[in-house]
């Protein structure tokens, strides 16, 4: 349910004040969370855009599980049903059923969220619950600002912005499905699950993917206007952006609400805007995380890259979103067309065509194995080319 209000007449001053007055009360609910860090810093300084250490921690004692207990997270795949986030979802789908069985892995239930307010033809070939999109063409009321509803939450908003979509989709989500699970994985179109996954969690600690372009301590001024000093070092902030992010349900329920909240003030912010760009969600998420006092474990073995990871041993997923171009000679010739080229772009309106020829000798395993990954799903999901 969406209740749209504009308040058209309201002159901009006092729409302003209105906006700081709700950021304090937002303010003054948040400082009465309860804070979960309590093991210290989990994390090595990311600073100057290196890891000074490996960012993967020894965890303490007593938040490790014995090591033949199950602990199984449901895995969450927010999507439209555009058909390039179609076929990405039907091969994504296709390995989490491959995998979920194999030894090691502790995948639970699998739930792609479908944020286009409607069904679409892939209802019967993968679980799928249907959420609302943000209501579209928003910014025609300029500075008008529209409440959004949720059943729970009440959202501050302003322009609309596409990929804003995904806070918006787990916050719906979250409030109708009864997850069984424990934990939940945030994951993505263009995530293969290459090998088995286990829950890297560990208890209130979740695990995500360390992103080298996050970098929240290089952009200590803005993030300040969403994570004031009281709530610690801008440090506390990790270097992450929602998926891939394996975490406790509970804490989900509370960090989701307030990343719509803090992505629609970053969007409305334009210096946040300008310097964050497609990755102000990422940021968000990790804003309203910090500010919910949930600090990641930093996994870089969550989740492999290519062309630039070379290979898919001891790692998890396969990230597909750079364009893999290599000459014949097997050498990478990025941001030029190569003679062999795998990219997801190329398939913007239609699925990749079956049995895609494979890289030249000389081409890094990790291309290799992505492109042999998408022909076995390609070559037997029943009805590939119909979309
Ligand atoms: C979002 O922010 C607005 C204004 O800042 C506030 O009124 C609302 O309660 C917040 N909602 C949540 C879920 O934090
Ligand atoms: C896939 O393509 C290769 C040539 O690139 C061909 O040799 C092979 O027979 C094809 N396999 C199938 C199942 O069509």
């Amino acid at each position: 349910m969406i209740e749209r209000k504009t308040m058209g007449r309201a002159s901009p001053i006092l729409l302003i004040l209105l906006a700081i007055g709700f950021s304090f009360a937002t303010y003054n609910l948040l400082t009465t969370i309860i804070h979960y860090r309590s093991a210290g810093k989990l994390v090595d300084d990311y600073s100057g855009g290196i890891f000074l250490s490996d960012p993967i921690v020894e965890m303490p004692k007593n938040v490790r599980r014995p090591k033949n207990s199950k602990s199984l997270f449901h895995v969450a795949l927010t999507a439209t049903d555009a058909p390039y986030s179609k076929w990405q979802c039907r091969i994504m789908y296709y390995w989490y059923k491959k995998r979920k069985h194999m030894p090691g892995s502790e995948m639970g239930g699998f739930t792609r969220i479908l944020h286009s307010g409607k069904p679409d033809n892939l209802m019967d070939e993968i679980p799928t619950v249907i959420v609302d999109p943000l209501p579209a063409g928003l910014d025609r009321f300029g500075l008008g600002i529209i409440i959004t509803e949720s059943s729970n939450h009440t959202f501050l908003r302003g322009k609309g912005y596409i990929v804003l979509n995904r806070p918006w989709a787990f916050v719906q989500w979250l409030e109708k499905a009864t997850i069984e699970e424990d934990y939940v994985l945030m994951a993505e179109p263009d995530h293969i699950f290459v090998n088995p996954l286990p829950n890297l969690a560990h208890g209130e600690f979740p695990a995500a993917f360390p992103f080298f372009y996050i970098t929240p301590a290089q952009h200590g001024k803005i993030i300040r206007k969403f994570y004031p000093e009281e709530y610690g070092p801008v440090t506390n902030v990790d270097p992450i952006g929602n998926s891939p992010v394996i975490i406790k349900t509970v804490l989900l329920e509370k960090i989701a609400p307030t990343w719509m909240n803090i992505s629609l003030r970053m969007k409305d912010d334009p210096e946040t805007d300008k310097a964050f760009g497609w990755v102000l969600e990422m940021y968000a998420y990790a804003v309203a995380s910090a500010l919910h006092g949930v600090q990641h474990i930093l996994r870089k073995d969550f989740m492999l890259q290519p062309p630039w990871d070379l290979d898919t041993a001891n790692k998890f997923i396969i990230h597909y979103t750079y364009g893999c171009d290599y000459n014949l000679k097997g050498e990478l010739t990025y941001g030029k067309f190569g003679e062999w080229r795998f990219d997801k772009r190329s398939y913007l309106r239609g699925p990749p065509p079956k049995n895609l020829s494979l890289p030249p000798p000389g081409v890094p395993e990790s291309v290799v194995t992505l492109v042999k990954m998408v022909n076995e799903a390609t070559a037997n999901i029943p009805n590939w080319e119909t979309q």
